[in-house]
């Protein structure tokens, strides 16, 4: 008897491109699992801030990373949002603070932080599969996802777009310093030497500008099906 591969949909793209909402629409309407890479990292970068542990601590951060194996998890609810949580703690929050935005691209930087977090990244992923998503995992993570997708979007939108997310959760802030926040979160993530944000060379790239997060996925499923990776959506 044959067995059913594990379905990998391997999601990457710069800062606020809508990897997050397409994810999570994309798992909960084909019943996968969530692996929400960026969340692991900047639960890595709240813990270390709240130790006091310098961001070029780098044994000090990977063994933060690696106790990320243990305690962290992420719960993908039917009704209401994602919960990130480590120890039991539910860090939804507070891990999309600006603090931890500015700090969390130093932290990702990290050779030995990124060796933990990819074995956590493999570890969750379980049949039927799962929509993992952040800036390596067509590169890096799994290289061999049958569906790899590379979503980019104008800079000013993507600062757009997180501007009115964050004014929604009643954050304070201005739509000029989150560009500049997301500019500079690019550049360190696109210019480190391991595992850079990349597309793929295989990899479906989707231009969000000026689509709807719908439109987006629906190109998605299309793609699965055109595929023959799964024909019930
Ligand atoms: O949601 P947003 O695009 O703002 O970012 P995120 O996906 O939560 O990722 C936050 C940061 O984590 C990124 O800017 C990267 O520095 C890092 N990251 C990474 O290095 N590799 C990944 N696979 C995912 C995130």
């Amino acid at each position: 008897m044959s067995e059913e591969p594990v379905l990998v949909i391997a999601i990457d793209g710069p800062a606020a491109s809508g990897k997050s909402t397409v994810a999570i629409m994309l798992a909960r309407r084909l019943g996968l699992a969530l692996v929400d890479s960026g969340s692991m990292y900047r639960a890595a970068t709240l813990l270390a801030v709240e130790r006091g542990v310098q961001l070029d601590d780098e044994a000090s951060l990977a063994d933060i990373a690696r106790e990320l194996r243990e305690s962290f998890e992420l719960e993908l609810p039917p009704d209401s949002p994602v919960r990130v949580s480590v120890h039991g703690r539910d860090i939804s929050s507070a891990i999309r603070s600006p603090e931890i935005g500015e700090a969390v691209s130093p932290v990702s930087a990290v050779r030995g932080v990124r060796e933990e977090m990819v074995e956590l990244q493999r570890s969750l992923v379980r049949k039927p599969g799962a929509v993992v998503e952040g800036r390596d995992i067509g590169t890096t993570v799994f290289p061999e996802a049958p569906l790899k997708v590379y979503l980019e979007a104008l800079q000013s939108e993507r600062a757009r777009r997180r501007y009115v997310e964050l004014t929604e959760k009643g954050l304070a802030t201005t739509e000029s310093s989150v560009g500049q926040e997301i500019a500079m979160r690019d550049e360190i993530d696109s210019s480190r030497e391991s595992s850079p944000l990349a597309a793929a060379r295989d990899a479906l790239r989707i231009d969000t500008t000026e689509l709807t997060i719908e439109d987006v996925v629906k190109e998605i499923t299309s793609e699965l099906e055109r595929r023959g990776l799964r024909s019930d959506v």
